[in-house]
Formats: structure tokens, C-alpha cells, sequence
């Protein structure tokens, strides 16, 4: 039910701090900052295991993967009760190799319906968690990843029907890692220096449950987890890192992430897969889906030091700090970043056999998150593009009135970033996207080519909180 309480709740004041009046921001934050305090630095940073196939034959590898409830200490000294993939919260990473096939087979034992979608996936529909294709409680459902793309950090995680921001909330969220030789070949830091770092906002009632849904004027968590533990410490070596971050909130959880040494990160990836080069940059911003993945090198750091991890966003209420690294020891290997990562191909403009539009929209009358006017219905195709064709998507927001910003996400097929109301976008999204951020009043041009697999997939606003209230559509790839 989208009522106007969780349209308001959930979006619309959504976001954009910079874009809010003072008073409302002030109201958001006090009403906000309300989970019990936690200590900063007490946890070591937790890394999800990664499962094991059951078996494997040939090139292809055959997962189980149970969806159940589970206790787990997020704050220290309580308990919270989780929905976890293995009952573990991030669930257990899956990492595999271009060209190998993933066969999953996910079991519901959550009181619940669910849809398991891979995130950046090129997959077969069957696959995709399509809201339309839940895993209803006591059943299971096969899942089949051809793995037909380069080396990248994707994630898996909850996709039913309007219930993906619950259900992820509570705990559906896990990485996809797939791995190549080009990316083999780049010597990056890999083994225990290759560290998944999972971001995500959540609010907790004093006895250490989730709280969900939020209050009024509520909009994120107002505790920023990494790796399901909060402001965590992480040992390290005096060398480069390779850390891969996923901004999984569920809700308006955007990060703006930076070093407190002063130090930048060299990022290498992006959604889709790696950069053409390496990017230095001082600041990561990460709207919610979003992965970046970066090099931090700890070598000119002494043994002793301390580089925490900050955020700017703190519009919620959330600490700025999110995790240490305390550097602990002197390095035994090392490593740097080449000049050149991976040839990645422009997708030309000229080769477009089409130009489609979105326009993101809260509709405040309906109550509802709009695209194109429309709130998602899984019996209607909004769009049909052909199959081996190359189309531009104009996205727009229209929420200027609010200043909510959006995001825009497809299945299936990763994009490129044209440009942002007429510019061309920076280094860090020149690379293969799957998510986008659109501010209030930006019109973002994609392009696309829809390569490999027909049939139905979703596109939406990846703030949960908004594709749960409509702003979610449907498009059918055909021949
Ligand atoms: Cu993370 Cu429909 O996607
Ligand atoms: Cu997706
Ligand atoms: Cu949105």
C-alpha cells in the first residue's frame, strides 16, 4: 500500500541535502539521529565468507543458497534479527570467472516471498528475479548466470513485488565478484588485499532490532554499517589495498566517501566493470547500488597509524566516521597501479537506432512515484527495444519542487554515462554503468546495446523506498 505517510516517508524529502530548506533539514536530521549510540572502532570489520559450489563440472559451478532468519550481533552486546542468504547478513560473496556458468539454487525459508536479482547481471529473464517470479515460502527456485561479462563487482539481492525495501532492509544483500584474465593480467591486490566493503544504512530500536519502517521524516538509517558492523576497524599492511565498494542501502542511504589522511583513493572500476585508466580522486560519492571499486595504498602511512573513513552525508543523522584502518604492520608484498587498465569500448551515439525518454516524477496528488506517468504494473510493457540494436535513454528528473533526487537502474544491460545535462561526465562514471544518479531538474543521456538475451526485465529508481512506491517499469527485449 503506497500511503501518503510512506510517500512522504520515503521520499520526499529524499536525498539531496543541499537541495532542502534549513528548517526541513534540521527536522530530518533531529528526527532522524534516534538508534542507541555505538561505539567507535570496538568491531573488527567482519568480510563475508564466499561459498563454496556443491559441485562443480566442466565450466559450470552449482550453489545452494537458503534464505532464512537468523540472530546476528550488528551492535555490540545485541542481537538483531536478520534475513540472511545462508541466515548471514551481507550474504556469502559468490566469486566466479567470465565465461563460467553459475547455477543457484535459492531456498525460501523466510515467512515471506522473495526474488533473488542479480545486480548488473546479463542474465536469461528466467533469471533475473523479475518481481513476477517470486520463490514463495518452503519453495525454491533455480537460478542459471552465464557469466558473459568482463571482470566486475556486482551484487545480488531481494526484488519482490513492492516489498524489495523490506526485504532487503532486513538483511537480502550479497556479492557477486566475477573475475577475468585481463583483469588477471593488472596484478592488482588480490587474496586478503582484495576486501569487499559493503555500505549500508540502518536504524535500530534499543534492544537491538531493526527498525523498519522508519518515522516520519525519516529517510535512511541513521547507522552506517560496512560489512553489517558498525564503524568497524580493519588491520592493514603498509601497501595497497584493493577495496570494492557497494553502496547497498535499501532507502535515501547516498555516501560521499573520503580519507582522513588526506590521501586519495586511485579508483579502477565502476558498476559495470573496470575504468579504461585509474582515477585519483579525493572524494567517492556513492548513490545507493552504486560500486566503485579503488586502490588505497597504506605504504606511505607509518606502522601505527590511523586513516579513518569518512562521509559527508550525514543528512540522516549518521556519524561521518565509518570504519579505521589501523596500520598495523610493515608490508610483505606491494604492488602499484598500471597507467592503463582495460580497453573499454565507446559506445557511439551515431550507432543509435533510437531515443527513448523517462521522466522521474513523485506525483504528490496520487501519492505515488511516477515513470512517465505511471507507476510500474508487471502486465504492461512500457518499452520494447530490439534485440542487437543500440538505443539512448533520456532520463529526467522532474522533482526540483522537493529536491528529491533519483536514481536510474536497468536490468540486463550495463550503459554508458553521454553526458549530464549537456556535459560529458567525469572519470569516474566514464566507465560501464548499471546506475545512475539524476538530480533534481538533470536530464542524464544513456546508451545502450541490447546484446544477448530476450524477454522481460525491470528498470527503476534504485532508492528502494521509491521503486517500492511505483517508480519502477518494465521493458521487453525482442527480435
Ligand atoms: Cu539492484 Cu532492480 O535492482
Ligand atoms: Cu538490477
Ligand atoms: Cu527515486
Amino acid at each position: 500500500m503506497v500511503t501518503r505517510r510512506n510517500v512522504l516517508q520515503l521520499g520526499a524529502l529524499a536525498g539531496a541535502a543541499v537541495l532542502l530548506p534549513a528548517e526541513r533539514l534540521t527536522g530530518a536530521v533531529a528526527a532522524a539521529a534516534s538508534s542507541p549510540a555505538v561505539p567507535a572502532f570496538a568491531v573488527p570489520l567482519p568480510i563475508p565468507p564466499v561459498l563454496r559450489p556443491r559441485w562443480s563440472a566442466g565450466d559450470t559451478d552449482y550453489y545452494e543458497i537458503t534464505m532464512r532468519e537468523a540472530d546476528a550481533e550488528i551492535l555490540p552486546g545485541k542481537t538483531t534479527r536478520i534475513w540472511g542468504y545462508q541466515g548471514i547478513f551481507p550474504g556469502p560473496t559468490i566469486r566466479t570467472r567470465t565465461g563460467r556458468h553459475v547455477i543457484v539454487r535459492q531456498r525460501n525459508q523466510l515467512g515471506v516471498d522473495t526474488a533473488v536479482h542479480l545486480h548488473g547481471g546479463n542474465v536469461p529473464a528466467g533469471s533475473d528475479g523479475h518481481p513476477n517470479d517470486p520463490v514463495r515460502p518452503g519453495r525454491s527456485r533455480f537460478y542459471f548466470y552465464p557469466n558473459r561479462q568482463p571482470a566486475t563487482t556486482l551484487w545480488y539481492h531481494d526484488h519482490a513485488h513492492h516489498q524489495e525495501h523490506r526485504n532487503t532492509y532486513f538483511g537480502l544483500t550479497a556479492l557477486y565478484v566475477v573475475g577475468d584474465e585481463a583483469e588477471d593480467r593488472l596484478r592488482l591486490p588480490s587474496g586478503v588485499y582484495d576486501i569487499p566493503l559493503v555500505i549500508q544504512d540502518r536504524s535500530f530500536n534499543d534492544d537491538g532490532s531493526f527498525r523498519f519502517p522508519l518515522n516520519e521524516g525519516e529517510f535512511a538509517g541513521d547507522i552506517t554499517l560496512v560489512n553489517g558492523r558498525p564503524k568497524p576497524f580493519l588491520q592493514v599492511e603498509q601497501r595497497a589495498y584493493r577495496f570494492r565498494l557497494l553502496n547497498g542501502s535499501s532507502l535515501d542511504g547516498f555516501v560521499d566517501l573520503s580519507l582522513d589522511s588526506g590521501q586519495q583513493f586511485v579508483q579502477i572500476g565502476s558498476d559495470g566493470g573496470m575504468l579504461a585508466a585509474p582515477h585519483a580522486t579525493s572524494t567517492v560519492p556513492l548513490a545507493p547500488a552504486e560500486r566503485a571499486d579503488v586502490i588505497v595504498d597504506f605504504s606511505r602511512q607509518p606502522v601505527g597509524a590511523q586513516v579513518v573513513l569518512k562521509n559527508a552525508f550525514t543528512l540522516f543523522g549518521n556519524d561521518p566516521d565509518v570504519m579505521r584502518f589501523d596500520v598495523v604492520r610493515p608490508a610483505t608484498g606491494g604492488g602499484r597501479v598500471p597507467a592503463a587498465l582495460v580497453p573499454v569500448e565507446r559506445l557511439s551515439p551515431t550507432a543509435s537506432s533510437r531515443t527513448r525518454q523517462f521522466k522521474l516524477a513523485l506525483n504528490l496528488a496520487a501519492e505515488r512515484f511516477e515513470i512517465n506517468g505511471k507507476v510500474f504494473d508487471p502486465s504492461r510493457v512500457d518499452v520494447r527495444p530490439r534485440l542487437g540494436t543500440t538505443e539512448i535513454w533520456e532520463v529526467t528528473n522532474l522533482d526540483t519542487a522537493f529536491g528529491i533526487p533519483h536514481t536510474f537502474h536497468t536490468h540486463l544491460v550495463r550503459f554508458q554515462v553521454l553526458d549530464r545535462n549537456g556535459r560529458p561526465p567525469g572519470p569516474a562514471e566514464s566507465g560501464w554503468k548499471d546506475t545512475v544518479q539524476v538530480n533534481p531538474g538533470e536530464t542524464v543521456r544513456i546508451i545502450m546495446r541490447f546484446g544477448d538475451f530476450t524477454g522481460r526485465y525491470t528498470y527503476h529508481c534504485h532508492l528502494m523506498g521509491h521503486s517500492t512506491a511505483g517508480m519502477m517499469a518494465q521493458m521487453e527485449v525482442v527480435r
